[in-house]
């Protein structure tokens, strides 16, 4: 899960790549490169360990890098560990061509053994295998470019997954791109023309794009682009304009990005309602879509990571407000294993980013037995949304930040908005009952408040979480599924071993990691279940745990540490969840970490 950018014909080449970089930055950041030509016999290839920063700060040393044509890459390491030799660009032995890739080639050993068995290897990477075959077949078979890169791709196993750019010295305007399973888009200039992984890594230079499918080949110069599938047959395609606030993506006066998302969620709320919930209340859900829910008899949620657990907090929602089963279900884990399905399954994928490559690889099974598919996602024409049935949007905004937040809250609201015009569609009283408008503008409100707590969470995580190796975030049905929401952000940016725990099975064994200062932090916004978690709570601190609360007012006593406004049961997560994020990102800031880019991660999880 890579960023990769490509860009012909503009004399800013490397200023465009590396802007383009930086906003792919959160695809990967374990090492970049870039290389450029001026097609007058210059060419440039800068690679760096670490953060675009470091490519930068080399790329101005050199001084004299330019060019009007390239390509560049941000790494997550896949295959060989971060490294200048394993860093992108991978390039071909007698410096011909040089390759950009986001993916995994899964034969590519078979195809190093059977092709390149002479070859000596500059590095352990899958991509430098298809670099060196397209000079194979170029030098010694005499095959044109465009040829010897069809001829490459058609040997690829077609379980891999890659976007390429690649480029031939001896043809320096043209930008060789193709795509399988991962994203892949062309920007369209006035007089020059890009592709990358995604519309934010080129919104700088351009609005107007064009999608790429499968198995197609593109040849992009700077005034022409050609699309081709792998059987030679010409392709056209409608280029779409993306209306996107390139400073919307900026971090502005926020040291990080993760707590300027922190706090938009009560603006993310808002725009919800006047998006989903304009005039009456009366959800405006496309109709289509709730037909073809409605006539269905089990709702499968399907996410990975956050998007899994705002499943986990919706499904109560689906059940309750429209009487249909509905069950929640891991995208890497349903995609080869899933239980006994129903007669009329719908699915509903939910995904930020909509490029999971485990959520899609479920998608693309729905769609071979033709099963009505929906994506609830925050990038608009991201691959899940363009190849499922229905697409809804959670109008978050960029999210940066690797760890999410405000679109966990937004895929809660969102689907909680389609409950209940789903289920007002099916004439359920509950859902017409349902007063969400009215919700989400306390909801708004109540996250302002506490967002603007700010001081007294990062006191609390400094007391609480600075220093133990381990930490539980406990509770009961919708406080469990938020647990495990904490816990997750507790550990992906502060790497506290964390984990949310269902309060009632702590007895049954995990009870024993308890030792003395062991924060464990209780949810508490359920009227049934409340005095049973506190009581868990008890057992913890009988055995040494330094224990915290986040409790519903309602359900409140003056000993509790952080008290949420009361709100429906089936929204209580929009707010229990906010000071979980706040505990994470002090506690991470706590340690000096980098709380927008944690270690080992990535935003969008590109390959399975
Ligand atoms: C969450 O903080 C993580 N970044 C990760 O778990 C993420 O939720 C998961 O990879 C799913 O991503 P998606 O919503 O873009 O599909």
């Amino acid at each position: 899960m890579c960023g990769i950018v490509g860009v012909t014909g503009n004399k800013r080449s490397v200023n465009i790549l590396l802007n383009g970089l930086k906003s792919l930055e959160y695809r990967g950041y374990d090492s970049a490169g870039i290389y450029v030509n001026d097609q007058e016999g210059h060419d440039y290839l800068v690679k760096r360990t670490g953060r675009i920063k470091n490519l930068e700060q080399a790329i101005n040393e050199q001084g004299d890098v330019h060019g009007t044509a390239g390509i560049g890459h941000t790494r997550w390491a896949t295959h060989g560990e971060p490294s200048e030799a394993n860093a992108h660009p991978q390039f071909s032995n007698d410096d011909r061509f040089y390759l950009v890739h986001n993916g995994v080639i899964e034969n590519y050993q078979q195809l190093k053994s059977e092709y390149l068995a002479d070859v000596d290897f500059k590095s352990q990477t899958d991509t430098e295998v298809i670099v060196q075959l397209v000079d194979r077949f170029v030098v010694n078979n005499h095959m044109d470019t465009r040829s010897a890169m069809l001829k490459v791709l058609r040997l690829i196993s077609s379980d891999s997954s890659y976007a390429f750019v690649l480029m031939d010295r001896q043809q320096p305007d043209t930008l060789f791109v193709a795509k399988n399973k991962s994203p892949l888009l062309i920007g369209l200039g006035d007089g020059y023309n890009m592709a990358g992984s995604d519309a934010m890594s080129m919104i700088k230079e351009t609005n107007r794009f064009m999608e790429l499918e499968d198995h197609e080949l593109v040849i992009v110069k700077p005034d022409h682009i050609s699309i081709t599938s792998f059987d030679g047959e010409e392709k056209k395609r409608q280029p779409f304009t993306v209306d996107m606030d390139p400073s919307a993506a900026d971090k502005g006066a926020y040291p990080f990005y993760m707590l300027k998302e922190i706090d938009e969620q009560p603006a993310v709320m808002r725009r919800l309602v006047s998006e989903y919930l304009p005039a009456d209340g009366k959800p405006q859900v496309e109709d289509a879509l709730l037909e073809s829910m409605a006539s269905s008899d089990h709702l499968y949620i399907i996410g990975a990571g956050t998007s899994y657990h705002a499943g986990l907090v919706a499904q109560r929602a689906f059940e309750k407000l429209t009487g249909i089963h509905t069950s929640v279900h891991i995208s890497s884990e349903f995609a080869y294993e899933h239980p006994l399905l129903s007669e009329k399954p719908f699915f509903i994928f939910l995904s930020q980013s909509g490029e999971t490559a485990d959520s899609r690889e479920v998608l693309v099974n729905v769609k071979k037995h033709q099963w009505p598919s929906l994506t609830i996602t925050n990038v608009d024409k991201s691959t899940l949304s363009r190849e499922s049935s229905f697409s809804m949007l959670i109008y978050a905004g960029p999210e940066i930040a690797v760890a999410s937040t405000k679109a966990y809250t937004a895929q809660i609201a969102v689907q909680a908005i389609l409950a209940k015009a789903l289920g007002m569609k099916m004439g359920q009283q509950a859902a017409a009952d349902f007063a969400l408008k009215e919700q989400l503008a306390i909801i708004a409100n109540g996250m302002q408040a506490i967002t603007d707590s700010k001081d007294k969470m990062a006191e609390i995580a400094a007391h609480y979480l600075s220093k133990p190796r381990n930490a539980f975030y406990i509770g009961r049905g919708m406080d469990w599924s938020v647990a495990l929401e904490a816990a997750l952000k507790l550990k992906e940016i502060s790497y506290v071993q964390a984990e949310g725990f269902a309060s009632g099975e702590l007895k049954h064994g995990t009870i024993a990691l308890i030792e003395n200062r062991t924060p464990v932090i209780g949810l508490i916004t359920q009227d049934r279940t409340a005095g049973l978690t506190r009581s868990n709570l008890e057992e913890t601190a009988s055995r040494g745990a330094a224990t915290l609360t986040i409790v519903s007012r309602h359900l409140a006593n003056e000993d509790d540490n952080i008290v949420l406004p009361d709100v429906d049961p089936l929204l209580t997560p929009l707010l229990s969840v906010v000071p979980t994020q706040l505990l994470a990102y002090y506690t991470s800031l706590g340690k000096g970490l980098d709380v927008d880019r944690p270690r080992n991660l990535a935003k969008s999880v590109t390959v399975q």
